[in-house]
């Protein structure tokens, strides 16, 4: 934490990259050319997560989806998204610990990191839950058509009160329709973390959503929103994270159960 917080400071102090000048030379997306999108084949190995697919699919990680070092992770996640050292380190390393491998040594496949209340929950904005889609690898066009149209920022754009308000409407939705259904307080901090993701690597910009959440594709010219040195901090990202989801109200009181009403 010490080392994140030395970089938030840095950030504060260091001037901005460029707009289109983020993606350091010498790696994919330099000026915003991105390498070829070419979508999943069969066999290939895809995940939960929107933005690894989209790397893979891209040929940033290996199209196949398949071994994968923890340390390409790191470095791949860095110049693509412009996330800092710390938290690109941070979350690979919680991703070994998770299945049970060595961060400096060992391989994964993109499925890997599926596993139920690992990092992969209910509730999720862009999947459904996985009692309903074994296969998480794959977006939910309902789900999918539900976030991008529930926008009101300028031009549709997503704001903090968006993602607070259609997670709770899809907390209470998992909850009620789900049987199996589980959301510790630690996976729900996960999920508002990965949705904060859309507003601060991609601004909450709708017109980049649509490629990047429907056919988990980086749009042409797109660079990364945070423009920091050191990228987006573990420090900075909670001050976008928490507040999202402490605005998160469901419908229903926490144990699940429908609110009593006034007999008539
Ligand atoms: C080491 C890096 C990463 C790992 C291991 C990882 C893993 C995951 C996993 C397992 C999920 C599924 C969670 C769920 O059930 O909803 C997820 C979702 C997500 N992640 Fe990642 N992720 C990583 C990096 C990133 C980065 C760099 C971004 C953004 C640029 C990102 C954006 C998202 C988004 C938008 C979701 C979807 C949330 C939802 O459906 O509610 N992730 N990630």
């Amino acid at each position: 934490m010490l080392w994140d917080t030395s970089l938030a400071v840095i950030n504060l102090l260091a001037p901005n990259r460029p707009a289109n000048r983020v993606v350091p030379a010498g790696h994919p997306g330099f000026n915003g050319e991105w390498p070829e999108y070419v979508p999943p084949k069969e066999g290939d190995s895809r995940c939960s997560c929107p933005a690894l697919n989209a790397m893979a699919n891209h040929g940033i990680l290996p199209h196949s989806g398949r071994n994968i070092t923890f340390k390409e992770l790191n470095a791949t996640i860095r110049t693509t998204y412009n996330f800092s050292p710390s938290f690109c380190y941070f979350v690979p390393n919680y991703a070994a610990q998770m299945l049970s491998r060595d961060y400096s040594t060992d391989t994964f496949d993109l499925s890997d990191l599926d596993v139920h209340n690992g990092i992969e929950h209910d509730a999720s904005l862009t999947r459904e839950d996985v009692a309903f889609q074994p296969d998480q690898g794959k977006p939910s066009p309902r789900l999918v058509k539900e976030l991008l149209e529930c926008g009101t920022g300028p031009n549709g754009d997503l704001t903090p009160a968006d993602l607070s308000r259609i997670s709770g409407k899809r907390r209470t939705e998992s909850r009620v329709g789900n049987g199996q259904f589980s959301l510790s307080t630690f996976h729900k901090l996960f999920g508002s973390s990965n949705s904060s993701t859309l507003l601060t690597i991609f601004g909450g910009r709708k017109d980049d959503l649509i490629p990047f959440l429907t056919e988990e594709r980086i749009p042409d010219g797109w660079q990364s929103r945070i423009r920091h040195p050191f990228g987006l901090t573990l420090t900075e990202f909670n001050s976008t994270v928490l507040p999202v989801e402490f605005g998160i109200k469901e419908e229903l009181p926490w144990n699940g159960k429908p609110k009593k009403t006034k007999s008539a």
